[in-house]
């Protein structure tokens, strides 16, 4: 397949006009799949209402059919269509962070909504993104999008175009350019259909601001034990990794120091994974700088940028400093668990 590649300048005004997006949005009314930029990262969009649109979604990430998707709308009207009750606190958070990096979990309408998109859930998982290239494609298009991370599965999140292409070049009907995504992790996940929400994903949106609308939420266990199984089954899998293995290490730029002499000694090539206040602390072979350490936000924005890069070079390890698991903090040492497969060096 000859995957079209559009670009879009997000900035313009009457982008609803914007030939690029009217022509994604009459790929995806014609079951095509189409990758855009969101406010977190790329996703891969596809008519919600296809069965034959959904199929081809998972076909091109090979994404295992058991993990379902997000759906994607431009105006709160549309989830009348396929969401059964909205409760209170699901109610107030709308009010609050939509659009923006939130998904919420609610009990699903029997209806047109493809049964794959949602791996055959009696629930159904929706946000709208804060994205003026995503709202407008789902706007023109008029249809509920079902749009995971337009990754091939396993590997880390695009964040940028040219990520998404590298991916998926070849495999989609078109690549929408809108520039680099903000925010950097994906939207949280927060499932709404017990009276006290739980975090099933940290993300974009953070546990504090959350409890800030609607008082003490829930995370689902799994995330903190490694044993229990996830609630969001798209958690279970091995994400974001990079070739090379990856090691958290708690103890600071030291013990990393004291990592890299004993790993050269034994001929090794050695890959730091820190932030700009580190880089000329460590003689490892290779050192990448995600954002600063000051400001967590920033190292969202690069990490899987980052991740990424590790693979252009020919490091054998990667160690990795360790992050507060405040505000956006909780998604990044999330992600970064997941991509060391939950190697921690204590
Ligand atoms: O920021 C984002 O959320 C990005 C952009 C493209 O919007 N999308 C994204 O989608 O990260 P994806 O498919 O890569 O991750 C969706 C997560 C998975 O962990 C999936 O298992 C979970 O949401 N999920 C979807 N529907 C669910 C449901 N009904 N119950 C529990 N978890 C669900
Ligand atoms: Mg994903």
């Amino acid at each position: 397949m000859n995957t079209k590649y559009l670009s879009v300048d997000k900035n313009v005004d009457s982008l609803d006009t914007y030939p690029q997006i009217l022509e994604a949005a009459s790929l995806l009314q014609k079951n095509e799949v189409v990758a855009f930029p969101t406010e977190t990262v790329y996703g891969l969009g596809g008519n919600a209402n296809s069965d034959e649109a959904v199929a081809k979604i998972y076909e091109a990430k090979g994404r295992p059919s058991d993990n379902p998707l997000i759906i994607h709308i431009g105006e709160v009207e549309q989830i009348y269509s396929f969401v059964e009750e909205i409760p209170g606190h699901a109610q107030k958070l709308m009010e609050v962070f939509w659009p923006g990096p939130l998904t919420i979990i609610f009990k699903k309408k029997d209806g047109e909504l493809s049964k794959k998109a949602t791996a055959g859930l009696s629930t159904v998982a929706v946000r709208m993104p804060d994205h003026p290239v995503a709202r407008a494609i789902i706007k023109a298009s008029r249809l509920p999008i079902a749009a995971p991370s337009a990754n091939r599965s396993g590997k880390p999140s695009p964040t940028t175009a040219q990520h998404v292409r590298d991916d998926l070049d070849g495999r989609i009907a078109a690549i929408v350019d809108g520039g680099p995504t903000g925010i950097g992790v994906e939207s949280t996940v927060l499932d709404c259909t017990t009276e006290i929400p739980v975090i099933l994903r940290p993300g974009g949106i953070s546990r504090e601001q959350i409890e800030e609308i609607i008082g003490e939420v829930a995370v689902d266990p799994a995330l903190a034990n490694e044993g229990e199984a996830p609630r969001s089954p798209g958690m279970k899998y091995t994400h974001y990794a990079p070739e090379a293995p990856l090691f958290l290490v708690k103890g600071g730029p030291e013990a990393i120091r004291q990592l890299i002499r004993e790993k050269k000694q034994q001929g090794l090539t050695v890959g730091v994974l820190t932030t700009e206040e580190n880089v000329s602390s460590y003689d490892a072979d290779v050192v990448l700088a995600c954002g600063k350490r000051a400001s967590l936000e920033t190292v969202a924005g690069r990490l899987y940028e980052v991740l990424r890069e590790f693979n252009t070079t020919s490091v054998d390890i990667i160690f990795s400093e360790t992050f507060p698991r405040e505000g956006v903090g909780e998604a990044i040492m999330n992600r970064l668990l997941k991509a060391a497969g939950n190697k921690v060096i204590e």
